[in-house]
């Protein structure tokens, strides 16, 4: 039965899932790199497509723009259509000089000004981290690839167009965090909540103290490079969750 935002039937979706902000860049996932991709939902342009990737089953599907967006969709795809692993493929705004842009961030963790998580964890901080062994294989697999990848924390923000953003730029800076982006916090509440493994990958596309930004052709090849790596992760993980023939 489909949901109230994804019209997939059940096992439409793969146990593992790509999620790009963008649905039309799901359909470029799909349609570049699956075979036999599938559409499997359309709910609000909000595309979803179901294919194989070096024989693994696998799904991408938008999640759109914010922590309310991807927490919808990031919530019925485990409770309802039983996914298992969510791997967010994004862009973000590098906080440090030396964050570079076309670079690629491993999130191991995100701080936020939302309050999603308090919501689910009686006020209380809640530790938004990433699946330790996701995080892991994406770096071993960065390695095995000589594809160079930065891990650390990065900071979800409710709003594009913030207020004093230097003060809190400058705060990001001092607590070590690399970037900042709109989703990865909802992500991994939702992961936690719901009981599912879930891991973001962001291409550096602004570097925020230099003010420089990528083209958008250079956001396309920065994009791809980093769908490389995504889709050996979602093809490891798909075989570890469901041993296949
Ligand atoms: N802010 C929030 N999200 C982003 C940014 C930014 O500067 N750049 C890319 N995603």
């Amino acid at each position: 039965m489909a949901t109230i935002h994804i019209s997939a039937e059940p096992g439409d979706f793969a146990d593992v899932v790509l999620m790009p902000g963008d649905p039309l860049r799901a359909r470029y996932i799909a349609e570049r790199y699956l075979e036999q991709p599938r559409e499997v939902t359309a709910v609000r342009n909000m595309l979803g497509f179901t294919g194989h990737y070096q024989g693994k089953r696998i799904s991408v599907m938008g999640h759109g723009m914010g922590i309310p967006s991807i927490s919808i969709y990031a919530t019925e795809l485990i409770r309802h259509y039983g996914v298992r692993v969510l791997i967010r493929v994004g862009s973000c705004g590098g906080l440090r000089p030396e964050v570079e842009l076309k670079d690629v961030i491993v999130a191991l963790a995100a701080g936020t000004d939302s309050r999603v998580n308090r919501l689910r964890f009686l006020d209380n901080d809640f530790p938004a981290v990433a699946d330790f062994n996701l995080a892991r294989r994406a770096m071993e697999i960065a390695e095995r690839r000589g594809q160079p990848v930065r891990a650390g924390s990065v900071f979800s923000a409710d709003l594009f167009y913030m207020p004093d953003v230097e003060r809190l730029h400058a705060t990001l800076v001092r607590m070590g965090m690399l970037a900042i982006e709109m989703e990865v916090a909802g992500l991994y509440g939702v992961a936690a909540e719901q009981g599912a493994r879930a891991l973001a990958l962001l291409a550096v596309a602004d570097n925020l103290p230099l003010g420089r930004e990528l083209s958008s052709a250079e956001r396309e090849t920065s994009f791809d490079a980093m769908i490389g790596l995504a889709l050996e992760l979602a093809a490891e993980e798909a075989a570890a969750v469901a041993p296949q023939p």
